[in-house]
């Protein structure tokens, strides 16, 4: 066991001149949207923390309960001394669950949040100074490159929080293939993944009665406000989130509520009230769903574990 902390940061995030273009891009459609990766800069990442602790949002603390109750069990389908790679790590407080089981040779967080994540995986490394964790900031949508990974080294991805759900279907579907190779022929796959339920319970979840969700979207117009010269009046959207029954999905939108014209860096925006600007999806899957889906990107699915109310499951495969 060594002494102190071993803790490396990669930095491959993207360029400001992303964020300017994707932006443009997305209000210049007939259905406006921005990506929801642009929710999180820092102020982003400290309100999805938040929405954590809201009584309403129940998946983290189900998928938290699940970690903790089958934390042995996934250590003996991961086996000692995996890479443990995990894509949008966040705050990295569920992975700490798995940790003294696993006894990892290290731990690598992805992350386009880059001063959250420097700040989770300084705490990863001085909470557990065995470990070796190499903290990478980069858009996990863009090709994977971890060249500081040994060939032939096994590794377990760990995707929490239901973030699969971000991806529509088909590309979903591409996104757990490119997992796949980036673990190769002896990958795992440990992943949790929000259950299809009442749209109450749905609704209620991203809607919390504190308002917190809310604040989350509207931090996308500030942080255009801040980082692209534009000026949205924050006060003249409001939040809008609801289960789309038919497409399986939650949709997140940001509404205007009048006519109004909005400008980033000289560029002109039109709104009518009731306009929207789509923000967010959050699928939902029944576990037959999700199997399916992880079987088409070549996967495998070993287990998979759900609490008493099935609000939620969490997911173990192997690539075939
Ligand atoms: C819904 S939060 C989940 C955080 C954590 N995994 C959990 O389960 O609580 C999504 C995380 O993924 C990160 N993220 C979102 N899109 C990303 C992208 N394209 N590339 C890298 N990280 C991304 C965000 O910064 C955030 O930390």
């Amino acid at each position: 066991m060594r002494a102190a902390a071993d803790y490396t940061f990669h930095h491959a995030a993207p360029e400001a001149g992303d964020f300017y273009q994707e932006v443009i891009d997305g209000l210049s459609q007939p259905a406006r949207f921005i990506p929801p990766k642009y929710f999180y800069d820092h102020a982003g990442s400290r309100l999805f923390e938040s929405i954590c602790e809201q009584p309403e949002y129940y998946p983290t603390r189900t998928e938290t309960a699940l970690l903790k109750q089958y934390a042995s069990e996934i250590a003996g389908l991961a086996g000692e001394d995996c890479y443990i790679i995990e894509p949008g790590s966040g705050s990295c407080e569920k992975v700490r669950l798995l940790l003294d089981a696993l006894h990892p040779a290290a731990y690598v967080p992805l992350d386009i949040s880059c001063d959250h994540l420097k700040m989770a995986a300084a705490c990863v490394a001085d909470d557990f100074p065995w470990l070796d964790v190499h903290a990478v900031c980069t858009d996990i949508t863009a090709e994977l490159s971890l060249p500081f990974i040994p060939e032939k080294t096994r590794s377990m991805m760990f995707y929490p929080g239901s973030s699969i759900g971000n991806f529509d279907p088909p590309h979903a579907m591409d996104f757990l293939s490119c997992l796949a190779k980036v673990t190769g022929q002896d990958g795992h796959l440990l992943i949790g993944v929000d259950l299809k339920k009442d749209k109450e319970v749905l609704d209620a979840a991203y809607n919390d009665a504190s308002g917190v969700t809310a604040a989350f979207n509207l931090n996308v117009l500030q942080r255009i406000n801040r980082e692209l010269a534009g000026d949205f009046d924050t006060e003249a959207f409001v939040h809008h989130a609801f289960y789309n029954g038919v497409r399986g999905r939650i949709e997140m939108h940001l509404i205007s509520e009048r006519k109004q014209t909005v400008r980033v860096d000289g560029h002109s925006f039109e709104f009518n009230a009731g306009d929207s600007i789509h923000t967010e999806n959050s699928y939902k899957y029944t576990i037959d769903e999700f199997q399916g889906l992880a079987r088409q990107a070549g996967f495998t699915p070993c287990r998979v574990w759900t609490d008493s109310d099935d609000l939620f499951s969490l997911h173990y495969l192997r690539v075939v």
